[in-house]
């Protein structure tokens, strides 16, 4: 059988051995401590909670609440400016992207006990070219690519921790989500379950 996943799509299995994990996920710890902490996000409209929490880093960040998603640079609960970008994730995004520019936004999303992500398409962004880079750090999950439309067949992949995904070109207007967490498989994250980073370019450059 072949499977034809979209152009652009690009699964690199453990990319970051076990030390440049733990470093990106002390980034995270020392950022959600401190002016970043995890915060509940909202779906637009409605204002039913969003299980997964979150919070960024860079000099933006994505936010849902019930006025919309979008990109602030501020933490709305501390109204602190986010952390900055570590210099290992601006590496990681020369190392795997062509893009003239560095991304603007990390979103990181802590995954806990039976959390999941619906099917969606990344497009809060004004720069619908650049790729999207999104890292794995914890406990393995099941992620969902689809095709451009909703609905279309779809393909499960299991991301552990230290695999990186690249959604370009085709790829970046997919719907994807997360199935399930394979909750305490991973002894990466003391306070259980899964972290995804995932790198953004927000404004065209
Ligand atoms: C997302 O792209 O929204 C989530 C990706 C992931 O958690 O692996
Ligand atoms: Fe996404």
């Amino acid at each position: 059988m072949t499977v034809k996943l979209p152009d652009g799509f690009a699964y690199l299995p453990e990319y970051l051995d076990r030390p440049a994990q733990k470093a990106l996920l002390a980034h995270v710890s020392e950022a959600v401590r401190g002016d970043a902490p995890f915060f509940q996000g909202r779906m637009p409209r409605t204002g039913q909670a969003i299980s997964v929490v979150g919070s960024n880093f860079g000099s933006l960040g994505w936010v849902a609440d019930i006025k919309g998603y979008r990109y602030e640079p501020l933490h709305p609960k501390t109204q602190k400016p986010w952390p900055p970008m570590p210099q290992i994730l601006l590496d990681i995004w020369d190392e795997l992207t062509n893009y003239p520019v560095p991304p603007e936004a990390c979103l990181i999303n802590w995954y806990r006990e039976g959390n999941k992500m619906g099917m969606h398409v990344d497009r809060d962004e004004h720069d619908l070219n650049a790729p999207i880079v999104s890292i794995s750090l914890g406990d393995p999950a099941r992620y969902r690519l689809g095709g451009p439309k909703r609905g279309g067949n779809t393909h499960a992949l299991k991301l552990s921790s230290g695999d990186v995904v690249v959604l370009a070109g085709a790829a970046r207007k997919c719907y994807h989500g997360v199935d399930k967490i394979f909750y305490g498989r991973s002894t990466l994250v003391p306070k259980g379950g899964r972290i995804n980073l995932t790198l953004r370019r927000v404004n065209k450059p």
